[in-house]
């Protein structure tokens, strides 16, 4: 499309958005006539009229965290989050998730169209209540989509995408682990291959990725465990800035950083219950042993030592307590803290063979950035917290309503990552819902102006018999 047209609609695309930001503005500080606002209005007016002459029509639409212009995704980064943030805010009160702008557009359309957006909405059904008042606003070529609409098949598209990356991610995991236990050689070139999946799929798709790593199988969980960290690592990598390769690096190593365990006894790693004191030294061997097996694996093209170094310091703390003991000081690899990080936010909310009970996520989060004798970086877990927000993807939460549901979505303002998308099960008085209701959190009522609902307490799904990714990935 960008070739065909000789436009480039990732230029034009931030134009647009700085042009409407900067329309709603003046119109919001001055009354029409004023010059500002007839700047502003002349500036949209060209660059619309533009893509629309070019392109046939124009489409900006808001899907997830992203802005798109026709099929084109614009890149923004943080420093102009908030300028966009506040138009996309401006379309998501009134429930709109797409502006269509056709040939024929003039330039008197804006103003109305735009003055209507900065008025607040009143109705709990705020698109129908808009495109009431937008039916007699003089507006003819532009015209409005539902954000249900929009999000829906991306969503199910995406999710799909991830889907089979994560499947194929733990097939490779269970292969290559199950080669090590057998003692037999591994295929290094198929898992730099699923991490490139990973890496790819989280540069392109994150939100969706995190979502699969909710799918925890207890059988699975050495597999699934390996991949989930796998995926957190390259989350908080790309947070840090990390450059493609850096974060292939990362991500090989937080796939192989148990790797070890294949050498401890299938028992011990099994064991449903405590474990021993001769069991428990025999468990963190895995380090040393992960780090000896990578020493030994044929297929790197150098020696792996940013690997070996994240097999080897994964349960260390900042401070050098854990494990292995330290004799003297050392500085941890950056690589092998992000995977500390990732490591203990998968295993503690996991439920494994040692641990029955998994804590909800935002309380295995929270105690990991607060309390120094965990001994993470706490950069990095606030790194990781800005991908999760405050309730991580699956947590099960009890609302201020007394309802029950299940976080759906992070919320994308770095301001509101406690306040997500949640997907509602059952009513206040317990009662499963036929289908779910999904509930932006962020949202005030325009009623009361307060939240359309807070949350009051996460808890765990076991108690309820509940299996998460089951209302998260169809
Ligand atoms: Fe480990
Ligand atoms: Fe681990």
């Amino acid at each position: 499309m960008q070739v065909a047209s000789g436009l480039n609609m990732q230029e034009e695309g931030r134009r647009i958005l700085t042009a409407l930001y900067g329309t709603l503005n003046a119109l919001k500080l001055y009354p029409v006539e004023n010059a500002t606002v007839q700047q502003a209005l002349d500036e949209l007016h060209a660059l619309m009229e533009k893509i629309v002459r070019v392109e046939g029509s124009a489409e900006i639409r808001i899907v997830g965290d992203f802005f798109f212009l026709n099929e084109t995704r614009l890149r923004l980064d943080l420093t102009n989050f908030a300028t966009f943030g506040s138009f996309a805010r401006a379309l998501q009160d009134h429930g709109i998730g797409a502006v269509e702008v056709f040939p024929g557009i003039d330039r008197s359309e804006w103003a109305p169209f735009v003055s209507m957006l900065l008025r607040k909405p009143t109705s709990d059904e705020p698109f129908g209540a808009f495109m009431d008042r937008f039916a007699s606003a003089p507006v003819e070529h532009i015209d409005l989509r539902p954000e249900r609409d929009v999000q829906e098949p991306e969503d199910h598209e995406s999710l799909t995408a991830a889907k089979r990356t994560y499947a194929q991610s733990v097939k490779v995991a269970k292969d290559v682990l199950g080669d090590v236990r057998l003692g037999k050689a591994v295929n290094v070139r198929k898992v730099k291959r699923a991490v490139q999946g990973i890496v790819d799929q989280v540069l392109s798709n994150e939100a969706s990725l995190i979502t699969m790593t909710t799918l925890r199988d207890f059988d699975e969980y050495t597999f699934t465990h390996s991949v989930n960290v796998c995926i957190f690592s390259v989350v908080i990598g790309q947070r840090l800035g990390f450059d493609k390769m850096q974060l292939y690096d990362l991500g090989l190593g937080a796939l192989f950083h148990d790797i070890g365990k294949q050498r401890v006894d299938y028992d011990i790693i099994n064991k449903p219950g405590r474990l021993t004191d001769e069991e428990w030294i025999q468990l963190k061997e895995h380090t040393t042993e992960g780090l000896l097996l990578l020493f030994r694996m044929h297929g790197f093209s150098d020696m792996p030592y940013r690997q070996m170094l994240m097999a080897y310091e994964h349960h260390m703390k900042i401070d050098l307590t854990g494990y292995p003991q330290n004799k003297r000081a050392r500085d941890l690899t950056l690589f092998s803290k992000i995977v500390a990080v990732a490591d203990a936010f998968d295993a503690g909310t996991s439920v494994r063979s040692y641990q029955y009970e998994p804590r909800p996520p935002d309380e295995v989060l929270k105690e990991m950035r607060d309390n120094p004798k965990r001994g993470f970086d706490p950069v990095l877990v606030k790194a990781l917290i800005t991908a999760t927000g405050v309730y991580p993807v699956g947590t099960l939460c009890i609302l201020d309503t007394h309802e029950l549901a299940v976080v759906a979505q992070v919320n994308p303002n770095p301001d509101l990552l406690h306040r997500p998308r949640v997907k509602v099960i059952s009513d206040s008085m317990g009662v499963p819902l036929g289908e779910t209701v999904t509930l932006d959190l962020a949202k005030d009522d325009p009623a009361t102006g307060r939240p359309v609902r807070t949350i009051i307490k996460t808890t765990d799904p076991q108690k309820y018999g509940i299996r998460v990714s089951d209302y998260l990935i169809a």
